[in-house]
């Protein structure tokens, strides 16, 4: 997906300023974690009360005691509550996500939980999820990385299910999780770019040229109709480096490329913003604020250049063990200004409210918690990738357990206390 990076040789020896620099970081993580507020100061879960209904989003149990912002935070290392479930217990994990299955030798990437600032995360608890999705559906639609966040959530909620009461279906774009004595599903919708494109296949997408057409977002969006939990993601297609064309009008995508009509070029930050409104008008249309909810989760960050957390140059995320701790690091390759579009239509323009999992900035520390090399190949390695790991390493995707149970946290916390 990205360029394979051109260097095998990784660092032995630190350069001195990235190492001073990771030191001063430590140091102010030390003084930050000593002015962390008391148990006592943590602000606290406040229980809906039935007076003022109104005021809550469907689904809520209430709210953090003068609002907290849980994507600001910390990791804190936490092998006594991590993992939340096992890699061999869960068997709906792709094989492209199962790392320990594919000789991943550490295991610390599962033992980071998400410590907020200002509050603690409610605890995950798949049985008030399944009551709740009772009769219901929910739905992740978007890329492969919203389809990892898909398996995660069912990994969470499967174990409390027993082996006959319970199935997974794919069907083309969908994948249906039931939970049959509760009725509920959860599902995940493939469509990368969330409009109509030529990469629409749920099997077949590596094609040269990305082509997306403008205004075609009924086209998917029949299929979420009735949902009653919806989570969007759409950030990775539209950055795989090559061109992204709208293609605006009728007729198939394969005669475009031969005739070139009707073809425009937007910058990025264009063709995304286009996106997201298509989005918005849906949901303004087709979802009910007063029964349902939608999410949106913000940019998966990748790490496939070492240069950027102060490694030397030619390495990514392959090797990578631990996390970064410059609380100020954003990794180049997430552009604010997409967030800035993000920010601007989700919170400017939207009738129905959206609920924002930003995910971002907490996702970019975890260089450590990627697939890398540790999964099933889509072909078979060359002797010169073979050769050089760093070459084929998956630094997008991220394994499970993992990151991605804590965005499903995140997404528990503010489905029940918004
Ligand atoms: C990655 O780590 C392994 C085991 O520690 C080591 O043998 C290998 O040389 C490292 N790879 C690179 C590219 O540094
Ligand atoms: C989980 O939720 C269920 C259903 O609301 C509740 O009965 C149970 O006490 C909760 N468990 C924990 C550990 O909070
Ligand atoms: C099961 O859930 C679906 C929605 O997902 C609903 O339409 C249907 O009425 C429910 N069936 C029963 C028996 O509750
Ligand atoms: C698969 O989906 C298609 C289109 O949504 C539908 O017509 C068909 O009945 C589904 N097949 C199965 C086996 O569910
Ligand atoms: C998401 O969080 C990052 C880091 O905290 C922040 O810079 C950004 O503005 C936030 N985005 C939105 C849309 O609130």
């Amino acid at each position: 997906m990205k360029p394979a990076a051109l260097s095998s040789s990784f660092p032995k020896k630190v350069p001195l300023s990235p190492y001073l620099l990771t030191l001063l970081a430590s140091m102010a993580l030390i003084f930050f974690s000593i002015v962390q507020l008391s148990p006592e100061e943590q602000k606290k879960l406040i229980p809906r009360t039935e007076s003022g209904t109104e005021k809550y989003l469907p689904f809520a149990m209430g709210e953090i005691e003068g609002g907290c912002d849980v994507f600001q935070g910390r990791w804190v290392r936490d092998e006594s509550t991590r993992p939340l479930y096992e890699e061999s217990d869960c068997p709906y994990i792709q094989p492209q996500l199962t790392c320990q299955e594919h000789g991943r030798p550490d295991k610390m990437y599962q033992q980071w939980r998400w410590q907020p600032n200002d509050c603690d995360l409610p605890s995950f608890n798949a049985t008030l999820m399944l009551e709740t999705l009772r009769g219901k559906r929910m739905m992740f639609v978007g890329d492969s990385l919203n389809r990892g966040q898909f398996t995660s959530m069912v990994c969470l909620l499967h174990s409390i299910i027993p082996p006959d009461a319970k199935s997974m279906e794919v069907n083309g774009s969908l994948t249906v999780f039931t939970a049959k004595e509760y009725n509920a599903t959860v599902e995940f919708y493939w469509a990368p770019f969330l409009l109509e494109s030529n990469s629409d296949d749920a099997v077949v997408h590596r094609l040269a040229d990305r082509i997306v057409r403008q205004g075609s977002i009924d086209k998917h969006g029949q299929h979420w109709k009735g949902v009653d939990v919806l989570v969007f993601n759409t950030y990775l297609w539209w950055m795989t480096g090559l061109t992204i064309k709208i293609l605006q009008g009728q007729g198939s995508f394969d005669d475009q490329i031969v005739r070139k009509d009707n073809i425009v070029r937007p910058k990025i930050e264009d063709a995304y913003r286009m996106a997201m409104r298509s989005m918005l008008e849906w949901v303004d249309k087709n979802m009910d604020p007063k029964k349902t909810r939608v999410f949106f989760t913000s940019m998966s960050p990748y790490h496939d250049k070492s240069e950027d957390w102060g490694g030397k140059a030619g390495g990514n995320c392959h090797n990578e063990t631990s996390i970064i701790e410059d609380a100020r690091y954003w990794g180049a390759d997430c552009r604010k200004s997409i967030m800035r579009v993000i920010k601007e239509v989700l919170f400017g323009e939207s009738k129905m409210p959206i609920t924002f999992l930003n995910i971002t900035q907490l996702s970019g520390y975890r260089k450590d918690a990627h697939t890398s090399i540790y999964k099933k190949q889509w072909s078979p390695l060359t002797p010169e990738q073979i050769a050089n790991p760093v070459s084929y390493a998956d630094c997008v995707h991220w394994c499970l357990p993992g990151l991605q149970d804590t965005w499903n946290e995140l997404l528990f916390a503010k489905l029940f206390y918004p």
